[in-house]
């Protein structure tokens, strides 16, 4: 049973309106609220599971850090204690450099072409299964973040010279350190769980997020100013414990591949969707959206994009995603 050691046998998963018995929940550890939309698609994924099982397995998501805060669970899920958990693209770049090219700024165009790359086996195929000899960890693929974008408390940013002395939290990652460091603000590595408390007592002037987690965290009641500045496609990855994989036989983890690609494909239209809904509920609450000029931070984050890349296995990577683009010459 190593690496299941904490599927429940037998039980209900339930949302309004649906309900699924299975022989066995696996726990799946999420970092954020339940409106956000990464918590019903991965409900949406248990119902799918549970579907093409024949009700043998079904999911059961811890949101809001319950489990632990995301560099904790990539150790928990290796552990075995929890069985899957979303993971942004920075926490895993800290337990393996090869993920690295995967969070640098301008590697995707858009989320179409993030989530084409992250479904192609020539590219991603033995990057996915690299932590499984070490650290029994699996990627079945993830979410897209959507571009990230900086908000800040005391006004608005036009250029690098607002941000300069601006404490801004950072996931705790070599990239955002470097980026938030050229675009001129002083990075502050912090745990997401905290970022709301660090803004509302000053400890942070700003930080940098999505549209949607800036909206489910609530942050826009202690940092009211927006900033368009696109500095990055995120991507939370969803791992498994590979121990759990293997004991589900061939035929149930090939099902819960198969199902959980239908929910990674769906999610990037329904990220479209609330990324408007977001969007509008930041006006309605006051937030000012703010333009900055492209040519004032654009530059920078290319070149500080660029450089981040540390070896020619770096740059290969790299290189093959951009040649997965449309745009590609
Ligand atoms: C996004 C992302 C999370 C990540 C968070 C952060 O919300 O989806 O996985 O933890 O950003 O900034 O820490």
């Amino acid at each position: 049973m190593a690496g299941a050691g904490t599927a429940l046998l037998g039980g209900c998963v339930s949302r309004a309106g649906a309900v699924t018995d299975v022989d066995r929940i696996l726990s799946v550890s999420l970092g954020q609220a339940e409106d956000h939309p990464s918590y019903g698609a991965l409900l949406d994924f248990g119902e799918r599971l549970a579907a093409a099982t024949d009700n043998r397995w079904g999911v059961r998501v811890y949101a809001n850090n319950s489990l632990g805060d995301q560099q904790e669970t990539v150790q928990l899920v290796s552990d075995g204690a929890i069985d899957m958990a979303v993971i942004s693209g920075t926490q895993i770049e800290n337990s393996s450099p090869r993920f690295l090219p995967m969070n640098v700024p301008g590697v995707f165009d858009d989320m179409d072409h993030q989530n084409r790359v992250m479904l192609d086996d020539s590219i991603v195929g033995e990057l996915f299964t690299s932590l499984e000899p070490d650290m029994r960890l699996t990627v079945l693929g993830g979410f897209t973040q959507g571009s990230r974008h900086l908000y800040t408390a005391p006004g608005p940013i036009e250029s690098p010279d607002d941000l300069s002395g601006l404490k801004i939290r950072v996931q705790e990652s070599k990239i955002f350190l470097d980026l938030i460091n050229a675009m001129g603000g002083v990075p502050t590595p912090m745990a997401y769980s905290e970022v709301y408390t660090g803004l509302q007592a000053g400890v942070l002037d700003g930080a940098e997020n999505n549209e949607i987690s800036y909206v489910t965290q609530r942050h826009y009641e202690v940092a009211t100013h927006y900033t368009l500045t696109n500095h990055l496609i995120g991507f939370d990855f969803f791992l498994a414990n590979t121990d759990l994989l293997e004991e589900m036989g061939p035929e149930d983890s090939r099902a819960l591949r198969e199902t959980f690609t239908e929910t990674q494909n769906a999610f990037v239209e329904i990220w479209r969707q609330e990324t408007e809904k977001a969007t509008e509920q930041m006006l309605e609450r006051g937030v000012e959206i703010h333009e900055p000029d492209p040519e004032a931070f654009a530059p920078i984050i290319e070149e500080t994009g660029y450089a981040i890349l540390q070896d020619e296995a770096d740059i290969a990577m790299y290189e093959a995603i951009r040649a997965a683009s449309e745009e590609a010459p």
